[in-house]
C-alpha cells in the first residue's frame, strides 16, 4: 500500500515523479523519496512525513535528470523515519530500489547478505532487495532485468519493485507479485506506477502487467518478460478516466468532492442496466440460466466499507432472489474451513481491486471450486483479473482515503445482482423488477436533494465536536448503515464510535449511554415487521438514560423523542441505505474538519491495503 512511480524520457524527471507521487499519496503518506538517474551516482532524497516534507528538502537545487523513481510509503517493516524511507540503495550508492508490499523472507535474506559483507542502513525488508540485486547485477554483467528475474525467484511475499542503476540511468526495471504495477506508454517517454492516476496527465495508453512479469522501460520502449526471460506481448488498454476527475475541482477536500459526485456515480452505475423488455442487463456475470437456477448460496467477501455493502446485499438478495447469502470479512474467511463448492457464487467487493485480504479470500474460494464475481471500481486491477467475472462500478477515481461514492455504487451493484438473479430464477416478475429499477433511477435526484440541504447538518455536527463517543443504531438494512456511519466517524474524526443493531441495545451496548452521549438512529422505513416502531422504542430507551438523539428519518415519518431530525426523501425500504448513508458521511466529514484532522489522509490509514 505504498505508492510507486518511475519515469524515463525527454523531460526533467522530477516533475512527473513529484506529480505522480502527489496522485499516489492516498496509498501511504508516512514518508516519501526519490532517486534520480544522474550518471555515475544516483541523486537520492527522502524524508519522513508527507510529500510536502520531501518537496521542502528538495528545494530548487535538484539536478536535471531524465529518469528516476519515486515512492510514498505506508510503513510496515521499520518505523516512519528518514532512514526507513525509500529508495534504499546498495553499498556503492549506485543501485536504488523502491517497494510496495512485504518481503516475507527478508530476515533470512538479510542474514545471508550481512554474512557476505553488506552493510544495512535501515530496518526495512526492502533494503535486502537492493543489496541482493546489486550482487546479482554484477553476476549478470550489468543486466538489471536479468538480476531482477533471478532476485524475484528467491523472494517470498507480495511486492512491486522498481530499480534503477547509475551506470545505465535511463533504464528502469520493475516487477510485480500480488501487488499492482501499470506501465504508461508515452511519446518518447514511458512511466511505471502503482496506479494510472500517477501518469494520467501524460498519457492515456497503459499496459497491464501479469503476476511475476518483469518490465524494462527506456524512453524508446518497453520490454516485458516472464521470470525465465521469455518475451511477452504487452496487453495495451486505454484509460477512460479523465485527469480532472482526479483533481479537487473547487472543493476543499477530495472527500467532499466525492460525496457530491455520488448522484452521478450512482446514475453511471445504473446506466444501461434495464433493457426495453424490462430485463436487467448484466451480461458480465457470464452465468447460464441453469447455473443461476442451480446456485445454492452466495458468499460475499469484502473488508471495511465494502463489507458493509456486502451486508446490504444479504438483505436485498435474500429478499428478492430467495438465495441464502453469507457475508464474511475476507480476512476471516481465508483462514476458516468454510463450506463452499461449485454451486456457490462468491462475490468479492473491492473499490481498489487490490485489497490483499479480499484477494487471498478470493483465491481460497476459487481453490474450493466456487465461481467468483468481482464488484470493483478500478479497471484491470488484480481482483477483477483473478475473478471469473467482473461487474465494474462507475464511481470514477476515489482519492480520499475514506470511501464514499464507491460504497454507494457497490450497494447499487449488489441491488442489480439481486434483481437479476430474482428475474432469472423467476422469483420476481418483470414488472416488479422494472418498478424497483425505476425507483433506483430516482435515487441520484434524491441524493442531490439531501446534498442541497446539508448545511444545517454541518452546523449541527459542529455542536457535537467535543463528544468523546458517538453511537449509531439501525435495524434491517439500517444496521449496515449504522456500522458504516460509525466506521466513517472513527477513521476521520478519531472518535470512539460504534454501530449497533437496535435490537441488540438491551443486550449490552445500552450500558455505554451516559448523560449527553450522542446517538444517531436510522429510522427504518414503515416496515412490514413494524421495525420503525421498534426503533422508536429504542430511541426512548436511550433518551431515558440521558442520550442526545439525532434521527435519520424519511420525509413524513413520525418521530418522537428526537432532539434533531435529519430528513431524507422517501424510497422503498431496501433502497434506504443509498440515502441514509449520505448524512452520516457528511457528519463524519464535518466532524473531522471541525476537529482539525486531515480529512483526505487520516492518520495510520491508506487507501489501498495491499498487505494482509
Ligand atoms: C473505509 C474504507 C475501507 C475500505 C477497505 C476495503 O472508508 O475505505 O474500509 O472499504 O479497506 O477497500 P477496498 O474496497 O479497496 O477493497
Amino acid at each position: 500500500m505504498c505508492g510507486i512511480v518511475g519515469y524515463t524520457g525527454s523531460q526533467s524527471a522530477i516533475t512527473p515523479l513529484i506529480e505522480g507521487l502527489r496522485r499516489l499519496e492516498y496509498r501511504g503518506y508516512d514518508s516519501a523519496g526519490i532517486a534520480l538517474g544522474t550518471p555515475g551516482r544516483l541523486y537520492i532524497e527522502k524524508r519522513a512525513g508527507k510529500l510536502a516534507n520531501l518537496e521542502a528538502a528538495l528545494g530548487d537545487s535538484v539536478p536535471t535528470a531524465h529518469s528516476g523513481i519515486g515512492h510514498t510509503r505506508w510503513a510496515t517493516h521499520g518505523g516512519p523515519t528518514d532512514r526507513n524511507a525509500h529508495p534504499h540503495v546498495d553499498n556503492e550508492g549506485k543501485l536504488a530500489v523502491i517497494h510496495n508490499g512485504i518481503i516475507e523472507n527478508y530476515t533470512q535474506l538479510r542474514a545471508d547478505l550481512l554474512s557476505r559483507g553488506h552493510r544495512f542502513e535501515s530496518d526495512t525488508d526492502t533494503e535486502s532487495v537492493a543489496h541482493l540485486l546489486s550482487d546479482l547485477r554484477k553476476s549478470h554483467n550489468g543486466d538489471l532485468a536479468a538480476a531482477m528475474r533471478e532476485a524475484v525467484k528467491s523472494l517470498r511475499g507480495s511486492f512491486t519493485l522498481l530499480a534503477i542503476h547509475a551506470d545505465n540511468p535511463d533504464v528502469i526495471v520493475g516487477v510485480r507479485r500480488n501487488s499492482p504495477l501499470v506501465v504508461g506508454l508515452g511519446d518518447g517517454e514511458n512511466f511505471l506506477a502503482s496506479d494510472v492516476a500517477a501518469f494520467i496527465d501524460y498519457t492515456k495508453r497503459a499496459v497491464e502487467l501479469g503476476q511475476d512479469e518483469v518490465v524494462t522501460i527506456t524512453s524508446e520502449g518497453i520490454e516485458i518478460t516472464n521470470l525465465d526471460g521469455a518475451k511477452l506481448a504487452p496487453k495495451e488498454y486505454e484509460i477512460t478516466w479523465d485527469s480532472s476527475a482526479a483533481q479537487k475541482g473547487g472543493f476543499h477536500h477530495f472527500m467532499l468532492k466525492e460525496i457530491f459526485e455520488q448522484p452521478k456515480a450512482v446514475a453511471d452505475t445504473l446506466l444501461g442496466r434495464l433493457n426495453e423488455r424490462n430485463q436487467i442487463v448484466l451480461d458480465e456475470l457470464h452465468l447460464t440460466k441453469e447455473e443461476v437456477q442451480d446456485l445454492k448460496k452466495i458468499v460475499v467477501l469484502a473488508c471495511g466499507t465494502a463489507y458493509h455493502a456486502g451486508m446490504v446485499a444479504k438483505y436485498a438478495i435474500e429478499k428478492w432472489a430467495k438465495i441464502t447469502v453469507e457475508v464474511e470479512l475476507a480476512s476471516e474467511f481465508r483462514y476458516r474451513d468454510s463450506v463452499i463448492d461449485n454451486q456457490t457464487l462468491v462475490i468479492a467487493i473491492s473499490q481498489s481491486g487490490e485489497t490483499m485480504d479480499t484477494l487471498m479470500a478470493l483465491r481460497h474460494a476459487k481453490e474450493a471450486g466456487a465461481r467468483v464475481l468481482a464488484v470493483c471500481n478500478t479497471n484491470s486491477s488484480t481482483i477483477p483479473r483473478e475473478s471469473d467475472a467482473v461487474l465494474y462500478t462507475h464511481a470514477g477515481p476515489e482519492i480520499a482515503v475514506a470511501s464514499t461514492k464507491a460504497f454507494l455504487t457497490q450497494v447499487i451493484a449488489v441491488y442489480l445482482i439481486g434483481l437479476y438473479l430474482a428475474q432469472v430464477r423467476g422469483v420476481m416478475s418483470d414488472v416488479e423488477v422494472k418498478n424497483l429499477f425505476n425507483e433506483m433511477v430516482e435515487l441520484p435526484g434524491k441524493i442531490e436533494q439531501i446534498l442541497e440541504t446539508v448545511e444545517p447538518l454541518r452546523e449541527l455536527t459542529r455542536g457535537f465536536a467535543s463528544s468523546t463517543s458517538v453511537l449509531f443504531l439501525g435495524r434491517n438494512v439500517g444496521f449496515p448503515v449504522a456500522l458504516e456511519g460509525a466506521l466513517k466517524l472513527k477513521e476521520l474524526a478519531y472518535m470512539h464510535a460504534e454501530g449497533f443493531a437496535g435490537g441488540e441495545l438491551k443486550h449490552g451496548p445500552i450500558a455505554l449511554i451516559e448523560e449527553g452521549t450522542p446517538v444517531i438512529a436510522i429510522l427504518p422505513i414503515g416496515h412490514e415487521h413494524g421495525l420503525d416502531e421498534k426503533m422508536l422504542s429504542n430511541i426512548q430507551e436511550v433518551k431515558a438514560r440521558g442520550a442526545r438523539i439525532i434521527v435519520i428519518a424519511q420525509e413524513g415519518a413520525e418521530v418522537a423523542g428526537a432532539e434533531h431530525i435529519i430528513r431524507i426523501p422517501v424510497a422503498p425500504a431496501l433502497l434506504q441505505p443509498i440515502l441514509a448513508t449520505v448524512p452520516l458521511q457528511v457528519f463524519a466529514y464535518e466532524m473531522a474538519v471541525t476537529r482539525g484532522n486531515d480529512v483526505d489522509q487520516p492518520r495510520n490509514l491508506a487507501k489501498s491495503v495491499t498487505v494482509e
